[in-house]
């Protein structure tokens, strides 16, 4: 069945979320990325804007970029009112309010939509679905990172996360997956037993940060060769 955009929420964080969120340092920050799931944040704008290296890919980028803008216009409202309704469930200490979440998020966005399609031009943004086997070759990048999608969206299932993460392991030496609770921020059976898989032939990390927006996210999973 044809993968429907409506299925998707695009709703991008940035580069200082990003760096928050998998703690990178000065010394990370000149390795080579991959950005698994990045859809519309501008992570990849702000690092190429500062000559840094990474490719993103996502599903959302097979759709024009007219598409994702429509797309993101008609989500943004219902995203905002679901965020009203659940105010109790965030930390608001980095973004203070719903007005300041609003401006960071479609500040963000306008970012990577004002760069996709030099960025697809460029290879940057690519449209690749998980757990497919990616053009790449074994541990091209250096560090692989899933903001908000592997491990959050449980009912994508074990096998398909095992798969897909490692795939990931298979390009990158080393990968950073954000947060690890579903998205009720409740860590679930499936994460468990995903992780254990991967403490049997990785070296496998669980580092508490200081980023923490929905309540109880505040955890990173590393996971190296
Ligand atoms: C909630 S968004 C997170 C966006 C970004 N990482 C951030 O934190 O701002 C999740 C993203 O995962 C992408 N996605 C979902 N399933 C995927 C798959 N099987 N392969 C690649 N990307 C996928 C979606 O298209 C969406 O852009």
């Amino acid at each position: 069945m044809a993968f429907k955009l409506d299925s998707v929420v695009p709703w991008g964080r940035n580069m200082e979320e990003y760096k928050l969120m998998f703690q990178l340092d000065d010394n990370d920050m000149a390795k080579k990325f991959a950005g698994f799931g990045d859809g519309p944040a501008s992570f990849n704008y702000e690092m190429i804007e500062k000559n840094r290296k990474i490719v993103s890919f996502d599903l959302i980028y097979q759709f024009s970029k007219e598409e994702i803008e429509k797309r993101i216009e008609d989500v943004r409202i219902t995203v905002m009112q679901q965020m009203q309704e659940n105010m109790d469930n965030y930390v608001w200490k980095n973004i203070k309010n719903l007005d300041e979440l609003e401006k960071t998020r479609m500040s963000a966005m306008k970012k990577f939509l004002s760069d996709y399609e030099k960025g697809k031009a460029d290879g940057r943004y690519v449209f690749h679905e998980l757990p497919h086997k990616l053009a790449y070759e074994a541990d091209y990048f250096d560090i692989g990172l899933s903001s908000h999608f592997l491990l959050m969206y449980t009912a994508l299932g074990y096998d398909f996360h095992i798969a897909s993460i490692k795939e990931m392991l298979r390009v990158c030496k080393e990968i950073r997956i954000f947060p690890i609770v579903d998205l009720d921020a409740n860590k679930t059976d499936l994460i468990k037993s995903v992780i254990d898989y991967f403490r049997k032939d990785y070296k496998v990390e669980i580092v508490k940060t200081e980023y923490e927006f929905q309540k109880g996210d505040n955890k990173l999973l590393i996971i190296k060769k």
